[in-house]
């Protein structure tokens, strides 16, 4: 698995030959991409800050998907069979069509163009006030608790809207956490934690149909909830909001 480290989100992706040299070696899916500082860690924190704020003063509730449904967090427990892949985590959604106070799909619009592009849709689709086709853009920000938070090992279905999915590294580790995290299989079989190679602010790009999950985060200690002390990520995911109600699950690209 090879790991390129680049430091031109900005332009990588508008560049024709940068871009096609990112995009063929993301579709072979033996690399990621990790861009340096493409969000600033200020913002990381006070979007860690504010979501713990609302994660511990409201009801985690779901909420199908569908156009113009609210922002919501719900919880997902490994015993719930509800769910594709089977996960410990909190998940706090935004839909473009929704305000928020961190205007969040214009600070982050730059990484949904990125991702379009890669999966060859125009870069503006999905993140309208109305969806592209059935297919809405869902920002995901992922809390996985000390105590062992985690996420099943799966790969993510080849779906024309998604190739890589890019994924927001939000906490660090060494000092957030320290066993477990993120990582993307080799052909071989080696796990590489992408947060071993990351730092709050960059956004990591592998291939969805990897292999990949999140190992349990420092599992031996006491799970409380409520601490949101742990591992955070944001996910950059497009979804169906047509379907029937359901849980989706997978949110870790799946989602993608
Ligand atoms: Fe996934």
């Amino acid at each position: 698995m090879r790991v390129f480290h680049r430091e031109d989100h900005g332009t990588a992706f508008s560049a024709p030959s940068s871009l096609q040299e990112i995009s063929d070696n993301l579709r072979r899916g033996d690399c990621v991409y990790i861009f340096k500082h493409v969000v600033p860690a200020g913002l990381v924190e006070a979007i860690k800050k504010y979501l713990s704020a609302v994660g511990s003063a409201s009801l985690p509730n779901y909420a199908p998907l569908s156009a113009g449904c609210p922002n919501f967090h719900r919880m997902v427990r490994w015993e719930d069979a509800r769910s594709a892949v089977r996960g410990c985590y909190q998940l706090f959604s935004f839909f473009p069509w929704n305000h928020d106070y961190f205007d969040l799909f214009g600070r982050f619009r730059e990484v949904y163009h990125a991702r379009n592009i890669l999966a060859g849709a125009d870069p503006g689709d999905y993140i309208g006030r109305t969806p592209t086709g059935d297919l809405a853009a869902r920002l995901s920000f992922q809390f996985y608790p000390k105590g062992g938070g985690g996420l099943n090992k799966h790969s993510d279905p080849k779906l024309a809207h998604q190739m890589a999915v890019p994924v927001l590294t939000m906490s660090r580790k060494g000092s957030d956490f320290s066993a477990g995290g993120l990582f993307v299989e080799a052909g071989d079989g080696s796990k590489l934690y992408l947060d071993d190679l990351s730092e709050p602010g960059d956004v990591v790009y592998f291939n969805a149909s990897a292999p990949h999950g999140v190992d349990p985060i420092d599992p031996e200690e006491e799970q409380r909830w409520l601490d949101f002390e742990g591992r955070w990520m944001g996910l950059f995911a497009v979804n169906s909001v047509s379907a029937a109600p359901e849980y989706r699950s997978a949110d870790l690209g799946a989602a993608g």
